[in-house]
């Protein structure tokens, strides 16, 4: 999922974007909350991207603070509900308390089972896939199957996650902005005005329905309907 349009609804209301990325926090709790009951085992949020780093510092400290936040504060409800928390992408640039809080979540929630939630920070598909084809080219043969497993394991899936089913973007822009790019192969791709504050349980449950009206084919010639195969 990509997460977009905290500015614009901050700016829009005359309001400093650090609001527009606090709205933007609730707006996940609301997500990870509703995302079972709608039979989302794996959902990934593109939370931080590489290229973020170069935002104005006021800005990249208060999405990190929002971030070990997030972490910290969820933590008992995740272990609660059965979410599993994964911090996915580069690690190495993260400062210590963030590091440590991602370190925690994933301890404290590895036997949860409902809801697999990766939160993608320092994220690059381009870079990852990169990193994957180093550690792949190590092997002498070895196929897709292969190749995945070392891209899970670079961007730290733990489990690794399948190829994404549903990749939805808010705030009305049509781009994949260097996410999932490997696994986003044969997705259904769903673009929704709303800004992503504004984002909610009604429209998720709007874009998994789109998404299970879809004619799936992967390249073949009969049709399967899209609900048949679980959202991600
Ligand atoms: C893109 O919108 C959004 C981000 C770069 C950050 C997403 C972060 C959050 C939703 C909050 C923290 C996350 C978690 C998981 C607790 P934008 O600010 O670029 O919007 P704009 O295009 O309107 O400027």
């Amino acid at each position: 999922m990509i997460m977009d349009g905290n500015g614009r609804w901050a700016r829009r209301r005359g309001w400093p974007r650090s609001k527009g990325h606090r709205r933007g926090s609730r707006t996940v709790r609301t997500v990870v909350r509703s995302a079972p009951e709608l039979g989302i085992g794996v959902l990934t949020l593109y939370a931080f991207s590489s290229d973020n780093w170069g935002r104005p510092r006021g800005e990249v400290d208060g999405l990190m603070t929002l971030l070990e936040r997030y972490l910290r504060d969820e933590l008992g409800r995740c272990v609660d509900n059965g979410v599993r928390v994964n911090v996915v992408g580069r690690r190495d640039r993260l400062e210590a308390g963030l590091l440590e809080a991602v370190q925690a979540a994933e301890e404290r929630t590895a036997a949860c089972r409902r809801l697999h939630l990766r939160l993608a920070v320092d994220y690059s598909s381009r870079e990852l896939l990169t990193r994957a084809a180093r550690l792949f080219s190590l092997r002498e043969r070895g196929g897709q199957r292969y190749f995945s497993s070392c891209l899970n394991r670079v961007m730290h899936s733990d489990p690794a996650a399948p190829a994404v089913d549903l990749l939805i973007r808010t705030s009305g822009e049509k781009r994949l902005s260097d996410f999932l790019l490997w696994e986003c192969a044969y997705a259904e791709l769903v673009f929704t005005e709303t800004l992503w504050p504004d984002f909610g349980a009604a429209q998720l449950r709007q874009a998994v329905e789109e998404f299970r009206s879809r004619r799936r084919r992967f390249g073949l010639v009969e049709a399967s309907p899209a609900g048949k195969r679980r959202a991600s």
